[in-house]
């Protein structure tokens, strides 16, 4: 077969680089200051983090990857406040993070709902938490779970939803406390390829139309890229980062573009650092391309909130 040559993942179309202009120049949101985080074991201490330092922009989709136990739920926990730093910092809109708070949302590959509430129940839980009255939390639960497309759910229980539209009530019940980031570790690994990326698309789809700003853990290279405006790839043992990409494939994204010269050219990048020549045959097995999503055909934009 014939070799494709193909433009380097550094090289940016006019419209991609003016969109970075413009998305660089929104304020930020989260800025993580040489975050370090060690963890006490039996075997002694585990440098899970070491010296991770990024900015994120309001409005901006950021994905991270990197290998098995290089710290992405430990550095997503942290930011979430639910592990504190061993040294550096978090600040969101300026703030130092300590603990847990209503301005970020959480959303995890397992299926984290209530068992025993409703659809609408789950989302309006948190509403409820916060001070609103039932009459307030229903209406806006209802408006969130029709943003997520469930709105003919809302009376059903968890366990009546397929896994895709469990993940939805999550999204939806993490908006509905209008976070000012949202934190997704994985969410869609559990769930089949196909269910996995109209999840993929709606999540776009929503991103487009409400002021969120998106921190979302994967695995899956095509999934970082279709995704996101940037991607930090972290290493392993320490955790540290290996490389900020600015992802050169233009927006509105579609699955046809999984096969385009700029996706391609990312997504080998990815690879060279995921998965370096010195690795083993096996992961050659994982470095097959997936083009499971090229058959959908949802677009999504980027419009400027300015
Ligand atoms: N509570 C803990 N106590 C001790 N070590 C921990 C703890 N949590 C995480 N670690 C260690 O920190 C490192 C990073 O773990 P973490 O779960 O953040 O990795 P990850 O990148 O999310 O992995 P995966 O891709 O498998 O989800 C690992 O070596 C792990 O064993
Ligand atoms: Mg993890």
């Amino acid at each position: 077969m014939a070799q494709i040559e193909l433009p380097s993942y550094l090289e940016q179309s006019e419209a991609v680089r003016a969109r970075f202009d413009r998305l660089k120049s929104r304020e930020v949101i989260l800025e993580v200051d040489q975050l370090g985080k060690v963890f006490d074991s039996p075997q002694g201490p585990v440098m899970a983090l070491r010296d991770i330092s990024f900015k994120t922009h309001r409005r901006e989709f950021v994905c991270v990857i990197g290998p098995s136990g290089c710290g992405k739920s430990t550095l997503i926990r942290t930011l979430a406040g639910l592990e504190s730093p061993s040294s550096g910092r978090v600040l969101l809109d300026g703030r130092e993070v300590t603990e847990p708070g209503p301005d970020r949302g959480m959303v995890f590959q397992g299926y984290t709902l209530f068992p025993w509430l409703t659809v609408k129940r789950n989302v309006m839980f948190g509403l409820q938490m916060s001070g609103h009255a039932q009459s307030v939390a229903e209406g806006e639960a209802m408006d969130w779970i029709e943003l997520v497309g469930l709105g003919r759910f809302a009376e059903s229980y968890p366990h009546q939803l397929s896994g895709g539209m469990k993940q939805r009530v999550a999204i939806a019940r993490a908006l509905a406390n209008q976070p000012r980031i949202l934190l997704m570790d994985e969410p869609f690994g559990a769930l089949d390829a196909q269910t996995r990326g109209k999840m993929q698309a709606n999540l776009l789809e929503i991103w487009r139309n409400i002021d969120i700003t998106i921190l979302f853990i994967t695995h899956d290279l095509d999934e970082a890229i279709y995704l996101a405006d940037r991607i930090l790839v972290l290493k392993a043992n320490p955790g540290e980062v290996n490389e900020l990409i600015e992802v050169p494939v233009p927006r509105p994204r579609s699955a046809e573009q999984f096969i385009g010269p700029e996706f391609l050219a990312t997504k080998k990048r990815l690879e060279e650092l995921i998965h370096p020549p010195s690795d083993d045959d096996d992961s050659d097995a994982l470095n097959m391309v997936r083009m499971t999503r090229v058959g959908d055909s949802v677009e999504n934009g980027l419009e400027e909130i300015e």
